[in-house]
């Protein structure tokens, strides 16, 4: 039976990344505790979970989501109790809490590595991982996703299988006890009261037996060919009983936990396959996040993904934003179809700030009019765009050394956010620290500078949020309009102006709310979208 009341369905998903969001000690850290010192802005904004960016301990070879212990929290972020604390009062405010799990992979830190590397070639500790003996070549020629080859030979002789950084082992899902450990790891967070998990790197757990090979690079996100077959190490077939297993254990637990897919998997139907009743919840819909800014472009991506997951009665998402990606307000100041770029350095073109802004507000008001579940990434509530001119010493992000500085990475979408204009680190912090450079110009995009003024983005988002619950937007269907990019959901109509002329909105329209001022006429401008209600 499907549950269609579940809180899921329609929620407003908020990620925070722990690094970025608030840091409470002052290391230039993001923490826990500096989190639950700030969700009340969460509350005020109007969102109903978080998402929280992995805070397990971790040599943060690739920002956390290379976990050493799956069962803690890294001393950096704070202490197991912190967790508690957050998870209690975000609860106590409303707001349900999902911790990502990063099943694929685990830290070469993590004691089953550190054991597989002590116990030597063919012992049941390597047995856990990836490991091959292949003489002087590596097994087969797959490459990592973040450059180079994704196999590393250790000093004994054998290679061990890491589609990440070198850091990040593989796990062999194939090993009864990897199966056993993380369904011990989902109870040990049930427990302590999280409403889900996002599962990183879902399409990747189990690889075809004979690792044929493959030479093509994956980028982060990037979606397989729809055309093909799926490339032997994504998508294939047995990574489907784990999540019907990882499903039966959160169905023990009261009040609706859920499974959310991060996979790159094309086309949405095949996405839709792991969000079939009896496996996860949701799954991102990055092809939504990849569409142009052009309205054909959108519509046909909207249709295809609602369409697919009707299919298998599962919720659709949606999502502008994460921490793997240039930010949408950087993206859409870009020539419109430009490709999505891994990272923008200094000497890279630059994209047109305001321009990006106001198409940035007209897709949040789009795709919060869209019903389903929206995903929000830190910091676009306030517009914030990406730093497009961050000196590339301080970057972090794996992937910049091993593409061999071919690409500038995800950094620029990481930099901590900016609470107040006025204040050290813009009030991240307590002092002046932060683990990525803030940009001169971020005072105009501080906290405290938007609220309550009207117009801001912040503002945006929250009459946003709150006009979609009144109007159950999350609950609705899309009923396409003639003549404009426009459709109903419910009683309210959504009208993105994507045309180079100011439209007019139809006769005994009630606008609700518009990214921008309509113009002198009543009429919508370029990148504008409006909701009205008729
Ligand atoms: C996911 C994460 C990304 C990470 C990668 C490896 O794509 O979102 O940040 O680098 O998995 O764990």
């Amino acid at each position: 039976m499907l549950d269609t009341d579940a809180w899921w369905r329609d929620a407003v998903i908020y990620q925070v990344y722990p690094r970025s969001f608030a840091d409470s000690d002052g290391d230039g850290m993001g923490d826990l505790p500096g989190i639950t010192g700030r969700l009340q802005h969460l509350q005020e904004l109007g969102i109903d979970a978080v998402w929280l960016s992995p805070f397990y301990p971790s040599p943060q070879h690739d920002a956390g989501y290379d976990v050493a212990d799956y069962r803690g929290v890294d001393p950096r972020f704070g202490e197991l109790g912190d967790a508690d604390k957050l998870i209690a009062e975000a609860h106590g405010r409303g707001i349900k809490v999902i911790v990502d799990l990063v099943p694929n992979h685990t830290s070469s830190e993590h004691a089953w590595f550190q054991a597989a590397l002590a116990a030597g070639p063919g012992s049941p500790e390597r047995e856990r991982y990836i490991f091959r003996s292949s003489g002087e070549e590596p097994p087969n020629s797959w490459k990592s996703v973040f450059g180079g080859s994704a196999w590393e030979r250790l000093p004994d002789g054998d290679w061990y299988l890491h589609l990440f950084d070198v850091s990040q082992p593989d796990l062999n899902w194939d090993n009864p006890e990897v199966r056993a450990e993380f369904l011990d790891v989902l109870r040990f967070w049930l427990d302590r009261g999280v409403d889900g998990f996002r599962v990183d790197v879902a399409h990747g757990l189990v690889k075809e037996a004979n690792l044929t090979d493959w030479t093509t690079t994956s980028t982060i996100l990037g979606g397989l060919d729809p055309a093909g077959p799926p490339p032997p190490m994504w998508d294939q077939e047995g990574v489907h009983e784990i999540y019907r297993s990882w499903r039966r254990v959160l169905d023990e637990y009261p009040g609706g936990r859920i499974l959310v897919a991060e996979a790159w998997v094309a086309p949405a139907s095949r996405l839709a396959r792991y969000v079939r009743p009896d496996e996860m919840h949701q799954a991102f819909n990055f092809p939504y996040l990849d569409a142009p800014w052009r309205p054909a472009e959108l519509r046909a991506v909207i249709d295809e993904t609602l369409e697919a997951n009707d299919a298998v009665g599962a919720t659709t998402t949606w999502v502008l934003s994460n921490h793997d990606v240039v930010r949408h307000a950087s993206r859409l100041g870009f020539p419109v179809g430009t490709p999505r770029m891994p990272g923008i350095g200094a000497e890279d073109p630059q994209p047109d700030a305001a321009l990006g802004l106001r198409r940035a507000r007209a897709a949040t008001l789009l795709m919060l009019g869209l019903p389903g579940s929206a995903y929000l990434y830190q910091g676009e509530e306030l517009g914030l765009p990406e730093h497009t001119t961050m000196p590339d010493e301080f970057r972090e992000d794996p992937a910049w050394e091993r593409s061999g500085h071919a690409e500038r990475g995800r950094d620029g979408c990481r930099v901590p956010l900016p609470w107040e204009a006025d204040a050290p680190s813009y009030g991240f912090g307590p002092t002046d620290a932060s683990w990525l450079p803030q940009p001169a110009t971020w005072a105009e995009y501080a906290l405290d500078r938007q609220q309550g003024v009207p117009g801001s983005t912040w503002e945006l988002y929250r009459t946003a949020l709150s006009l979609r619950r009144e109007h159950g937007l999350g609950h609705g269907s899309v009923v396409w309009q003639e003549d404009a990019f426009a459709f109903r959901n419910g009683d309210v109509l959504v009208l993105t102006n994507f045309g180079s002329e100011a439209v007019k909105l139809p006769p005994g329209a009630r606008l609700l709310v518009s990214s921008e001022p309509l113009d002198g006429d009543g009429r919508v401008p370029t990148d504008v979208t409006v909701w009205a209600t008729l």
